[in-house]
């Protein structure tokens, strides 16, 4: 029996470490909880899986098969199924995104989710996070190649994480909140193509890339001691550095940098890129009272789109 049901998955943030993080070293990240994807399960008659994608402009179609798609929307509905052992039900999952596409957001992992969810829900089956997380890294692969797994992590568990690759995960608790505006640049960049030129500097000079990366790694690990004891400033300083580190690692871009730097002269604590990098999105630390203004400036500095959240509550 089928039933109608419906899955969702936030959109994530990286704070720190993104890049570095594919390389061992550690990363925080937090889940947006206010961009969200859905993806909304009903019975068809066709007899057989429809993944409708409107944004994407795009219709999926599922059948039996013994070898996985390539298609990203395709697999996880795929991997849903063989993990229950459980054959293509005539079903409808509509897709609805708040989340823009490769921007630095997670939007491959969230639709995974919110598919994988679905379905499962669908066919009377509930999936738990641990197995969703890893049926999202799978798909994950895809998209980037060779992912860290911070993205599909921090969206299934849907908690400000301190990830480090291969080691159990550290849910972060903030006793205090912290103001950050998030602006996009409206530049669409794929994660695998960044973190591919990232491999290839490595490549070709590996050990000031190594540097790179492990100052990298201190600075998020000196951050996540400031996020605890609410030192506002040195969280901001630390994610300027991070900034600069990343325009080293040359994943920024003029862009980016422009956003940052107004962000930084209009009086925020720190700035830097976010996700992959190259487009997609910047993120600033802001008093709570001078959020709104911030979002003005960053948009007439030319942000595509500026929203705010924020981590952490009053102790
Ligand atoms: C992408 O959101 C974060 C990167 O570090 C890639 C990864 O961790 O897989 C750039």
């Amino acid at each position: 029996m089928i039933s109608a049901f419906v899955g969702d998955a936030p959109a994530k943030i990286i704070l720190f470490g993104e890049h570095a993080v594919v390389y061992g070293q550690p990363a925080i990240a937090a889940p947006v909880t206010s961009l969200r994807v859905y993806a909304s399960a009903s019975e068809n008659s066709l007899g057989y899986l429809r993944v409708i994608a409107n944004e994407l402009g795009s219709v999926y179609t599922i059948t039996q098969s013994e070898k996985l798609s390539e298609k990203p929307l395709e697999t996880i509905c795929q991997l849903t199924l063989r993990h229950f052992n459980r054959p293509i039900p005539a079903v409808d999952l509509k897709l609805t995104s708040e989340i823009p596409i490769a921007s630095g957001l997670g939007s491959g992992a969230a639709i995974s989710a919110a598919l994988a969810r679905a379905l499962a829900g669908a066919i009377g089956e509930s999936l738990s996070d641990d197995v969703l997380n890893t049926l999202v890294y799978e798909v994950e692969k895809i998209h980037h190649g060779t992912p860290s797994g911070i993205d599909n992590t921090v969206i299934v568990y849907e908690q400000p994480i301190r990830y480090v690759r291969d080691e159990p995960i550290q849910r972060i608790t903030l006793n205090h909140p912290f103001h950050f505006v998030i602006a996009d640049t409206g530049i669409h960049a794929p994660t695998y193509l960044s973190v591919g030129d990232v491999r290839k500097l490595m490549d070709k000079s590996p050990e000031t890339t190594r540097n790179l990366i492990e100052k990298i790694g201190s600075i998020t690990d000196y951050a996540l001691e400031a996020l605890k004891s609410a030192d506002i400033s040195t969280v901001g300083r630390l994610m300027t550095e991070n900034h600069r580190l990343l325009q080293s690692l040359t994943v920024s871009s003029p862009e980016l940098d422009h956003l940052t730097d107004t962000a930084l002269k209009s009086g925020a604590f720190g700035a830097k890129l976010s996700g992959g990098g190259r487009g997609g999105n910047m993120i600033a630390l802001v008093e709570s009272d001078s959020v709104e203004s911030m979002k003005a400036t960053l948009k007439s500095a030319g942000a595509y789109r500026v929203m705010d959240m924020t981590l952490g509550n009053d102790s």
